[in-house]
């Protein structure tokens, strides 16, 4: 592995009050280039611009694939990443199904290693604070034939971010647009599916939603994902959150809510969610909580859910299942609660 150091760290100008999210970048970043079929030598270097032509396939076809995942620092000054594991099988999923060649296990795993050692200042120790880390490989090629590119650059940039969304989150059921349909690249994180989400949500946005909850592309009638997140429910006292399919993301957050809900004796269901269950357990009482789940944005509850002209306020609850799975979950992140399921990995 090739390490340059920067000579002019920015860590003392930046303002670590204020973080706006995805906008700070931490001193290197991780490159790694695929050519001739293999992937080539791992380089550290200053995070800086990448040179490309306008030939480069990515910008014509979109081939390409990322990663979120975040490491934290805990009261000793270590690092602790969650679940690499999951972020790694992940990504080597999503490039399957865009045809990218996979990352090998060394090069992910002792690279991000040695670029979080690197970088480990930016993670700060601060409560609600983490380093979002984002891999992602892109097809580097020359050539805007409509097809797969027989070159590729692996990228892995960290940032040191707070929250997600500072405010309410009110969301509106999607009965248009289609974030992903059977048989399509819903289930992995392929560039494409974000970009396309985005006019949607603009509109969301401009009628003053912060994200859309989007439904089947079928028949819009099932609920599958809201923005970025997977989405729960509580009814009653059971989580009720949508079975995974290739439309749907299986999120790492997801998954390990799922464990800790189980783990305090909630029963979870994953299931499909008719938008008119939802709509019919409000009214008779039942719906308790509504939260969404993703690396980004942690555990975080949503304030209500408009369908159609109708909005459903979601009562806040004292005994919240999102805010006791949030703590949970957060608290092994930070190294603060026992770490049972071996989900945090020291850098070393
Ligand atoms: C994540 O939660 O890491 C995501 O992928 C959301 C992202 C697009 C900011």
């Amino acid at each position: 592995m090739k390490i340059s150091r920067c000579t002019n760290s920015r860590i003392q100008t930046t303002d670590f009050k204020n973080l706006k999210f995805g906008t700070v970048f931490s001193d290197h970043m991780l490159i790694c280039r695929y050519e001739y079929g293999k992937w080539g030598e791992v380089e550290i270097r200053p995070y800086g611009p990448i040179e490309m032509n306008p030939g480069t396939q990515i910008l014509h076809y979109g081939q390409a694939v990322f990663e979120g995942m975040k490491a934290f620092k805990n009261d000793k000054d270590e690092v602790l990443v969650f679940r690499k594991e999951e972020n790694f099988k992940r990504l080597n999923k999503s490039a399957i199904r865009l045809s990218i060649p996979e990352i090998p296990r060394d090069v992910f795993m002792n690279g991000l290693n040695n670029l979080l050692s690197l970088d480990s200042q930016w993670c700060s120790k601060e409560e609600g604070y983490s380093l979002y880390i984002r891999p992602f490989i892109f097809a580097s090629g020359e050539c805007i034939k409509a097809s797969s590119s027989e070159e590729f650059t692996f990228i892995i940039i960290t940032s040191p971010t707070t929250k997600y969304y500072p405010g309410e989150i009110n969301v509106v059921i999607e009965e248009h647009y289609t974030r992903a349909a059977r048989g399509g690249v819903g289930s992995v994180k392929a560039a494409g599916n974000y970009a396309a989400s985005f006019y949607p949500t603009k509109q969301a946005n401009a009628k003053g939603f912060q994200q859309v909850i989007w439904t089947d592309a079928e028949h819009h009638k099932f609920i599958e994902e809201s923005g970025t997140m997977n989405i729960w429910f509580r009814i009653g006292d059971k989580l009720i959150t949508p079975s995974l399919s290739d439309s749907i993301l299986g999120g790492i957050t997801r998954d390990s809510v799922i464990t800790l809900a189980k783990d305090n004796g909630i029963v979870v269901e994953e299931r499909r969610i008719l938008v008119s269950e939802i709509i019919q357990s409000y009214n008779n009482g039942n719906l308790k909580e509504s939260f969404g789940t993703g690396t980004a944005v942690a555990v975080t509850p949503i304030n209500s859910i408009t369908f159609k002209e109708e909005r459903i306020t979601i009562p806040s609850q004292k005994d919240s299942f999102a805010i006791m799975l949030k703590k949970q979950l957060q608290g092994i992140q930070k190294g603060k609660i026992d770490d049972k399921y071996n989900w945090n990995s020291l850098v070393s």
